[in-house]
């Protein structure tokens, strides 16, 4: 089991030794053009995860290629690059543009972006056709039937599932106004887990890709069982604001969190296999 970063939760020349713990570093999603992000305040906590409106910052395609993307190639960590754009086209064209890297995340949650099974699934096949590159689709859980978005990618030519994104959420300050400047935001963190884990097990049965689970995964136990549920890597998020030192620990408690479920090794854990008494293996 891989552990990466979660998209958007580690700057990577910020912090290269943190970078340098992970067996792949994916960048934040890139869009074509160059992006402020929404106005502060645009994090905000909550009792059981983070909310965040960041508005996908980033310095846009062309500066990220030139700049950005050559310095974190020399980390020499395998690089993911995550991808965004408001159409199939803006998606393809930063896909063709991308080489020497280990894979492309491409983010179907950004504004304005239909996540629908087929808006999903045409952004895959353009992004196929414009590169060779294994393509990770990055789904949210907030589809009515995420499984539906899963084998529409898959058949669409996705080599693999990263799965989930943020939940859209709404966190109220003292004066019981928004706590964050654009009203809504996306909650990470713990309360995430058990959605992504119900995510990651339906969408292993229906597509049969691999998956990089996430979700509030903070110790090496949470990753074992996102391992169980069908997830073959982990990624690492929220955790990270918290504790930079995560993907170190998380490798060494996975080790012990085997040893305690009394398997071999994470791929030994999963995926979850069927009740004996109801021959169910997750309710639906
Ligand atoms: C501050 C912040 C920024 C994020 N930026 C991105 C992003 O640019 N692209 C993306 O696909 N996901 C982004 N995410 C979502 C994470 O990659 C991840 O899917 C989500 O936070 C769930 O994992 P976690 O609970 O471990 O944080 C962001 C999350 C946070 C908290």
């Amino acid at each position: 089991m891989r552990i990466l970063n979660a998209s958007g939760c580690l700057d990577a020349l910020a912090a290269p030794e943190v970078a340098r713990e992970l067996d792949a570093f994916v960048t934040k999603t890139v869009t074509p053009l160059p992006r402020e992000g929404n106005a502060p305040p645009r994090i905000a906590e909550t009792a059981h995860g983070m909310l965040n409106a960041i508005g996908l910052a980033n310095p846009g395609r062309e500066r990220f290629l030139a700049e950005h993307l050559p310095r974190v190639r020399e980390l020499g960590v395998p690089v993911w690059v995550s991808v965004g754009g408001f159409c199939a086209d803006d998606y393809a064209e930063t896909c063709s543009r991308l080489t020497g890297i280990e894979a492309i995340e491409l983010n179907l949650s950004c504004p304005n972006v239909d996540e629908a099974a087929d808006s999903a699934a045409e952004i895959v096949a353009a992004c196929r056709r414009a590169t060779e590159l294994p393509l990770y689709a990055k789904l949210s859980a907030a589809h009515p039937d995420v499984t539906d978005v899963a084998r529409a990618v898959a058949h669409a030519g996705a080599d693999g599932l990263s799965l989930i994104n943020t939940l859209r959420a709404v966190a109220l300050d003292k004066h019981l106004r928004p706590a964050l400047a654009r009203g809504s935001g996306g909650l990470s963190g713990p309360a995430l887990k058990p959605v992504a884990l119900h995510a990651v097990s339906v969408c292993h049965e229906a597509a049969a890709l691999p998956i990089v689970g996430m979700g509030g995964v903070q110790t090496g136990r949470d990753a074992l069982e996102f391992a169980a549920c069908g997830a073959a890597d982990v990624a690492l998020g929220t955790v990270l604001f918290a504790d930079p030192g995560a993907p170190a620990r998380v490798r060494t408690e996975l080790a012990a969190a085997c040893a305690e479920a009394g398997v071999a090794t994470p791929g030994d854990a999963g995926p979850l296999t069927k009740s004996p008494e109801t021959g169910r293996k997750v309710p639906a």
